[in-house]
């Protein structure tokens, strides 16, 4: 199992304690940065980190911001990633399950460090159900074939 890890400043400190939690593991960490804790734009972050987990099949990433909020929402504007925003073992859980997300995200500043380690369990553990949510997650794909479509139309 491999994972890309990023984060901004406000998820920064959570960095090196995630990796080494991935790396107790056994997962295989990449870290896209940043490399100190100066002030950054999660959009890069989030953008870095969903692209290299779409370029590379069967992995998966873990993004933190301050809230989680704004680097899940970057995230998902990548196409062909589902990046789910999780604030405990039960939501962590159910983003593989049910939404076969490939990214978890959360805050640093929202949620302590045992809760993370209990969400990397509960994401790393939890596989995709398929069966009726294969189609809803397929459905999820349609939007951004539309949206590919729709940004081709209008030139
Ligand atoms: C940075 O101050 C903060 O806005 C960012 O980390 C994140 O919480 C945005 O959603």
């Amino acid at each position: 199992m491999k994972f890309y890890i990023a984060t901004d400043h406000a998820g920064f400190h959570y960095k090196n304690e995630v990796k080494e939690y991935l790396a107790s593991k056994g997962v295989e960490v990449v870290d896209l940065g940043p490399e100190t804790a100066e002030r950054v734009d999660y959009p890069d972050y989030a953008r870095k980190c969903a692209e290299a987990v779409r370029a590379d099949e069967g992995s998966f990433g873990i993004l933190i911001c301050g809230t989680g909020i704004g680097i899940s929402i970057a995230a998902n504007k990548v196409e062909g990633i589902r990046a789910a925003l999780c604030h405990d073992a039960y939501t962590a859980a159910m983003s593989r399950a049910h939404n076969n997300a490939q990214i978890l995200c959360f805050g640093e500043r929202v949620v302590g460090m045992g809760v993370v380690q209990s969400m990397i369990d509960a994401f790393i553990q939890t596989p995709f159900e398929g069966g009726r949510h294969a189609g809803r997650v397929e459905k999820i794909g349609a939007i951004d074939m539309a949206r590919c479509s729709f940004s081709a139309d209008i030139g």
